[in-house]
């Protein structure tokens, strides 16, 4: 898997939160992987090298207390489960450049080095620490998090803790932080900023407890093998540690990160405490902490005690993984919560994967099969037709994160393609003036080529089998969606590309 970047290209290092394996994967870690292989794919669509990095987290208490559970030994328990996730990956077709478990070696040797960095440099002291601790956090939580002395957060209520302990300078940070939480694009959507930025300007920082005693699952601190590294601290350093922290290439070439994307539950780690260690480990922090939204169900939250759930697998299996794509990269504004439900799945499949764009390919497709016997030859651009391919304007939304409306300025583009065809009605000029037939369908064709190309990034499936009817093998860039680039050719066989769903669920 090793990636050295190109010369002279920019780099784009984007990442995901890495997952808890004390489950199977859900709908919300399928949604956060999907939109982020969005963004990698594009990124690498405008030419970019792009490194895209994914992960499981495994030394997390959760992960012990579910493998008690289940019976099974802890590192068979989350050997196990971290498999899901990999085939959650190549399932919904994520094209990550690495998978780091936080159980391989590489990660735990680099964290420990960050840990040992910190304590050497004074920037970890030892002390105690006492405090109301959730587990289902993973974390001290206090008063304000408690909602009839339950965690908000998990219904559960924390336990009493006192323990001897390793502690982070974090209070030192504060201001750095504030100015960290000052620039523009540090934390999106700016809301999140915002927040973040209040609560530190608040509240300031305190020391943060970086090591639990009296463990036996989790890494270990180097000098003082009694304790553990909090795991929240030893999680965070897998963005450096799968660049091969501290002397790597890759880790030179490619942090600091462009992008860390992660749910709206873990935004304080991500904008507050590790921007705070990477600088007290004089390591740049991240160019964009980008917080998503959750993903419900039928407007609630997902839970395994109320029947809200829905196996992404099984998902896949019954619609095709380029209606899950499309729904979540459409239907979800990104950046807000979104809901999932079956019946609005269907409807964006139906509605706008079949009806608008399986419907021009097949259309216009199929009169060339009809009527030119699929033989295309190169004809003059029609400007007015791709005067609607607003190309700068979908650059720019992506460039900005707006998946959703990004895929709704090309769908655009493709009704205004429909209405073409369909105001032109070519197959009337069958018999009058082939000319002007050949030249609405090269034209047409011209615009279905770069519709797949700009829809690579989104439902790569559909958008190689598009290519494939235009006998098309060509490069995925942005370069090649400049308009007449088709040249003479024959297309394959006329393939349906969206089969109507016709039953309900
Ligand atoms: N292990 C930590 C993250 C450590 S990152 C250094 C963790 N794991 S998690 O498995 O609980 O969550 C993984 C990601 O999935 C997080 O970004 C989280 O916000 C996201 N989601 C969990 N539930 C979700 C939804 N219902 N909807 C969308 N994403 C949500 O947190």
């Amino acid at each position: 898997m090793v990636k050295i970047a190109k010369k002279g290209k920019k780099k784009f290092y984007i990442t995901t939160a890495i997952d808890y394996v004390n489950a199977k994967p859900h709908l919300g870690h399928a949604y956060e992987k999907i939109l982020a292989d969005i963004i990698a794919r594009w990124h690498r669509f405008i030419d970019e090298d792009v490194f895209f990095l994914t992960g499981t987290d495994e030394n997390a208490q959760k992960n012990e207390q579910a493998a008690k559970k289940a019976g099974i030994e802890t590192k068979k328990f989350v050997d196990k489960n971290a498999q899901l996730f990999v085939q959650l990956c190549k399932k919904l077709n994520i094209s990550n450049d690495d998978f780091i478990r936080t159980t391989e070696e590489r990660h735990i040797k680099a964290s420990q080095l960050i840990f040992k960095k910190l304590f050497d440099k004074g920037e970890i002291y030892k002390g105690h620490y006492e405090g109301l601790y959730c587990y289902g956090c993973e974390n001290y939580i206090t008063e304000k998090d408690l909602v009839d002395g339950k965690c908000s957060m998990h219904d559960k209520e924390p336990e009493w803790i006192k323990e001897e302990a390793y502690f982070f300078k974090m209070s030192k940070y504060t201001k750095k932080i504030i100015k960290f939480l000052e620039k523009k694009n540090s934390v999106l959507p700016e809301g999140r900023r915002k927040e973040m930025f209040n609560r530190v300007k608040e509240e300031g920082l305190k020391d943060l407890c970086v090591s639990r005693s009296n463990l036996n699952w989790g890494v270990k601190v180097p000098f003082d093998e009694k304790h553990r590294i909090y795991v929240w601290i030893d999680a965070l350093s897998n963005y450096v540690t799968a660049l091969g922290y501290p002397s790597d290439k890759k880790f030179k070439k490619f942090w600091p990160a462009d992008c860390h994307l992660i749910g709206k539950d873990i935004n304080w780690f991500h904008s507050v405490i590790w921007p705070a260690i990477l600088i007290a480990s004089d390591i740049e922090p991240p160019k964009t902490v980008f917080v998503h939204g959750f993903v419900n169900i039928k407007g609630s939250k997902m839970s395994k005690s109320t029947g809200l759930v829905v196996d992404p697998i099984e998902l896949v299996e019954k619609y095709g993984l380029d209606s899950v794509r499309y729904f979540f990269a459409r239907n979800i504004p990104f950046g807000y919560d979104g809901d999932f439900s079956y019946e609005s799945l269907i409807e964006r499949y139906n509605g706008e994967l079949a009806d608008k764009l399986g419907n021009l390919v097949s259309r216009v497709v199929g009169l060339a099969e009809k009527y030119l016997k699929s033989k295309i030859k190169k004809k003059k651009s029609d400007e007015k037709l791709f005067k609607n391919l607003k190309l700068d304007l979908i650059k720019k939304q992506m460039e900005n994160y707006e998946i959703n409306k990004a895929l709704t300025t090309i769908f655009e583009f493709i009704d205004f393609c429909n209405n073409y065809i369909q105001e032109k009605k070519p197959w009337e000029l069958t018999k009058t003036n082939m000319e002007e037939f050949e030249n609405i369908i090269y034209n047409s064709l011209d615009a279905i080529r770069i519709i797949a190309l700009l829809l690579h990034a989104f439902i790569p499936n559909a958008s190689d089998r598009i290519l494939t009817q235009l006998n098309l093998k060509t490069e995925k860039t942005i370069d090649n969606c400049k308009p007449g680039l088709l040249k003479e050719t024959k297309l394959n066989k006329k393939e349906i590309l969206f089969a109507k769903i016709e039953d309900g669920k």
